[in-house]
């Protein structure tokens, strides 16, 4: 499937050239066929039979009857800016609108910027994001097939609400986060996704995420197509008290359906200020999408930071559910140590997400990619 120049997979080595000539196949019939290319005919064909002998129910008729869904990003207030993002079935936007609500009404009370990496700060963006995650494992899923409650979940009065609950040296019992109702508990990992931010010479933005949920998705190649087929099906709560490969867990809203779509955590954001465009952000890594771009974008509009910075700074993760406070080795000891003793369970792991940001400058567009995983900026 790869032209590795008929190395064995053990032989590979940074430098070396991967090209996926069936994959450039595909995509020259997209060129001229359009989408009506992809959905009908050889490549749906192909798509649906390698589904099919891997045991999927996918039908030709599920590709054929398949349309995008255009639908109007949701609306933050934060700092006097307006922040579009991501809406259902990507519960991203939802807990940054909740998670950037919660900390503007503790910014009113700051009488100085806290150091980002304090444990005083940390804890409150843990705290905020455990609110954001219960929620959506209890309401979130496809707009399509259930009613979500939107209205309040984006409520301005009711995030105030969640940021008066923030005790500043404990965390809450499990269910006082959120809004209450039954709920479902959790193991973890990561892999197929990317996020593209872009803005052009006039000042367009465009923040994309992608995903096949894990590495290679289902780990299917549709015939000669180079299509890799994801396994985004793991994105619904297939089995409620039984949760994804995220450790996520989620409530009715999300259980599969046909011509459903999952819930995400994708979550593509635009900062939008005085000047037009003032940040593009957004991440890769699963749940820890949402507490990547959340940390990214605080720190350039709370804390100055420019996108390099922002982009590298060490990062914590929770969702709730495991009652984990996840955090990257670059985070200082103390801080570590200061959050433990607030009741966080804090846990080290590798990364919390890949992130990457283009923010307005003094001097034009500063644009940064993640260290964590290397690439770098293109600018035309
Ligand atoms: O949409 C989602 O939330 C997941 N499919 C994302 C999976 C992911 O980010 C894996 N890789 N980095």
């Amino acid at each position: 499937m790869f032209d590795l120049r008929g190395r064995a997979a053990g032989d590979i080595r940074a430098g070396d050239r991967l090209s996926r000539p069936r994959l450039a196949k595909t995509l020259e019939k997209l060129r001229t066929g359009g989408a009506e290319a992809f959905y009908k005919g050889d490549i749906a064909w192909a798509i649906t039979a390698a589904a099919t002998a891997a045991g999927s129910r996918l039908t030709l008729d599920d590709l054929a009857r398949y349309r995008p869904v255009q639908r109007a990003p949701l609306e933050a207030k934060f700092l006097g800016r307006r922040i579009l993002l991501m809406p259902p079935p990507s519960a991203g936007g939802v807990i940054l609108a909740q998670a950037l609500g919660i900390v503007s009404n503790h910014v009113a009370a700051w009488r100085r910027a806290p150091d980002p990496l304090s444990p005083d700060y940390l804890h409150l963006l843990a705290e905020a994001l455990k609110h954001g995650f219960a929620d959506r494992a209890r309401f979130l899923g496809d707009p399509a097939f259930a009613a979500l409650p939107m209205q309040h979940l984006l409520d301005p009065a009711y995030h105030r609400e969640l940021s008066l609950r923030l005790l500043p040296d404990r965390v809450l019992a499990h269910d006082a986060y959120g809004t209450p109702s039954p709920r479902p508990p959790l193991p973890a990992r990561d892999g197929g996704t990317a996020h593209v931010s872009v803005v052009d010479q006039a000042g367009n933005a465009v923040a994309l995420t992608t995903t096949v949920n894990l590495e290679f998705g289902a780990g299917i190649v549709a015939g000669e197509t180079g299509v890799v087929l994801n396994d985004t099906l793991d994105d619904f709560t297939a089995w409620p008290g039984r949760p994804d490969l995220f450790a996520l867990s989620g409530g009715e809203a999300n259980q599969p359906a046909g011509g459903k779509r999952p819930l995400s955590s994708m979550s593509p954001t635009i900062v939008l200020g005085e000047r037009g465009v003032e940040m593009v952000a957004g991440a890769a890594g699963g749940p820890r999408i949402v507490s990547a771009t959340l940390q990214v974008v605080l720190d350039v509009l709370l804390f100055d930071r420019d996108a390099q910075q922002a982009v590298a700074a060490p990062r914590i993760h929770h969702q709730w559910e495991p009652d984990v406070l996840y955090h990257e080795p670059g985070l200082p000891a103390a801080t570590v140590g200061a959050l433990a003793k607030k009741g966080q369970r804090t846990e080290m792991r590798a990364d919390v997400g890949k992130a990457n940001a283009i923010v307005r400058s003094r001097s034009g567009l500063d644009a940064a990619a993640d260290p964590r995983v290397g690439g770098m900026p293109a600018g035309y």
